[in-house]
C-alpha cells in the first residue's frame, strides 16, 4: 500500500544488507538507502557498515550534523520495532 509505514523487526532489517537491497536505522526510523549508496560523500564501503542494523551510534560518531532526515524524507520505510535494552 503506497505510502503505509511499516513496523520493522530487527530479523527483518538484516535481510536488507546488500548494496542492491540496503536498509538502515537511525533513530527508530527505518530507511531504504539503496537508490542513495552511490551519492554517500563517504563512499560506499563506510555507508555499508550502517546496513542491516541500528546505525545510530555508526552515524553520529562520523557526522552527527548530517541532517539526514531531509536527505532520505522520500526513503522511509517505517519505525523499528525494539526492546528496552540497558545500552539505551
Ligand atoms: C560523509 C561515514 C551514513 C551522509 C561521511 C564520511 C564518513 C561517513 C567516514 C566522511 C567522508 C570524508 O570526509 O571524506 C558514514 C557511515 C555511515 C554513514 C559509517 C553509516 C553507518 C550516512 C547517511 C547519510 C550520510 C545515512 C545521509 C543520509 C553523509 C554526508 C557526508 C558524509 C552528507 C558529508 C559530510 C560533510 O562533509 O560534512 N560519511 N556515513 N552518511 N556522509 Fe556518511
Amino acid at each position: 500500500v503506497g505510502g503505509r509505514l511499516q513496523t520493522v523487526t530487527p530479523t527483518e532489517l538484516v535481510k536488507h544488507n546488500k548494496i542492491d537491497d540496503a536498509w538502515i536505522a537511525i533513530r527508530g526510523t527505518v530507511y531504504n538507502i539503496t537508490r542513495y549508496m552511490n551519492f554517500h560523500p563517504g563512499g560506499v564501503p563506510e555507508l555499508m557498515k550502517g546496513v542491516g542494523i541500528d546505525a545510530t551510534k555508526l552515524f553520529d560518531d562520523v557526522h552527527a550534523w548530517v541532517n539526514y532526515q531531509s536527505i532520505l524524507q522520500k526513503c522511509v520505510v517505517g519505525r523499528l520495532e525494539r526492546t528496552i535494552t540497558a545500552d539505551m
